[in-house]
């Protein structure tokens, strides 16, 4: 045995089989490890098989995430081999300078921590004129603990709103993006005359997941039915005019393009024995890898309508499992490669072992 163990990580070590694995549903259910992930990943480590982890989840640094997997699961991940659902925005701090952050109130520091210049959480719009949002369900003591007094922030133009992770407090953050993205420039407590598709400052989504799968017997409402509720709000004030916006995350093709891009950087981390650096590569947004090592890419994930149709469509396998989103006689978007019980039943199915 101990031979034909070596064998097969000889087989491996120039690995043209790659994987990336979805987190919710698949890895985790909310915190809780589910069972058989941590053999999952501990099998492609032992043979050397590069994988990443391809989450529409976010609101923490991606350092943070894996740390918190890495403990949870018992096994070694590296940052730079995770790619959020806002993982991608990083390669957009060029392009703007003080944007509004919408989602949980850690994505402020993440999005600072990213480079952007000026960040604004809908927090910190409500606590500078709470009529602003007068439905808001954030109480006063809760508003104090989250936000912040941010100096001129009605002086100078917001760039951009960039929805990092869900929202929490929908009808305030409904409210405010509306408001923006129906300004005068930029320019809070502005109203423009004119309807039209463009929004007055650009939008990005970046995950569209009608439903996730947590704790609770029936999946939840995700951020892709909050950009439903934008996308209705704003057609209702523009004539009809639909939004235009722009979507990242799984299904997308920007963000398998993405991730495709970082797989194949941590396939020659692994190949180089470099995987103690921090330093990675990031490709534009859009940008397609202009060549891939691997001959098979399986996406492992629970939710037919992101995981299994943005690889279907990408050209990779895809591996659904039973663990989250997905229940036995769902109707499906297409055909997976292989329909699993869990985690690693995929993983051994697709490596044959
Ligand atoms: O859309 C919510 C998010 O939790 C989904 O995460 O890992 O299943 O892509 P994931
Ligand atoms: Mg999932």
């Amino acid at each position: 045995p101990v031979l034909r163990n070596r064998l097969r990580s000889i087989r491996f070590i120039h690995s043209d089989v790659g994987f990336a694995f979805d987190i919710d549903g698949v890895l985790l259910r909310s915190k809780t490890p589910i069972p058989g992930a941590s053999e999952a990943l501990k099998l492609l480590q032992h043979h050397k098989v590069p994988f990443i982890l391809l989450t529409n989840g976010g609101g923490t640094l991606e350092n943070q995430r894996t740390e918190f997997i890495s403990k949870a699961l018992d096994v070694p991940i590296s940052p730079l081999q995770i790619v959020q659902s806002h993982t991608p925005f990083k390669t957009l701090v060029p392009k703007y300078s003080k944007i509004l952050a919408v989602g949980s109130p850690t994505v402020k520091d993440v999005a600072k921590t990213y480079g952007f210049k000026e960040v604004i959480h809908p927090m910190d719009i409500l606590r500078y004129n709470r009529s602003i949002a007068p439905f808001s369900g954030t109480t006063d003591e809760r508003l104090l603990e989250l936000s912040e007094e941010i100096p001129n922030l009605d002086k100078t133009p917001i760039d951009a709103v960039l929805v990092f992770n869900d929202p929490r407090d929908w009808g305030a953050d409904i409210q405010i993006i509306s408001d923006v993205l129906n300004c005068q420039d930029g320019y809070l407590n502005t109203l423009r005359k004119e309807n039209q598709s463009k929004p007055s400052i650009p939008i990005y989504f970046s995950n569209n997941d009608l439903l996730w799968a947590n704790q609770y017997t029936l999946n939840r409402f995700g951020q892709g039915a909050f950009r439903i509720i934008i996308e209705t709000m704003y057609a209702s004030l523009n004539d009809g005019k639909p939004l235009e916006n722009v979507v990242i995350g799984k299904p997308t093709k920007v963000t398998y393009d993405f991730a495709h891009h970082i797989l194949i950087d941590w396939r020659q981390k692994l190949l180089d024995g470099k995987t103690n650096v921090t330093d990675q590569l990031l490709p534009s947004l859009g940008e397609e890898p202009t060549s891939s090592p691997f001959k098979e890419v399986f996406m492992v994930g629970d939710n037919p309508a992101s995981d299994i149709i943005g690889a279907h469509r990408y050209g990779w396998s895809s591996c659904l499992v039973k663990t989250g989103v997905y229940r036995d006689g769902d109707r499906l978007p297409c055909v997976p490669t292989m329909i699993t019980n869990n985690v690693l039943e995929a993983v051994r199915q697709a490596l044959k072992v």
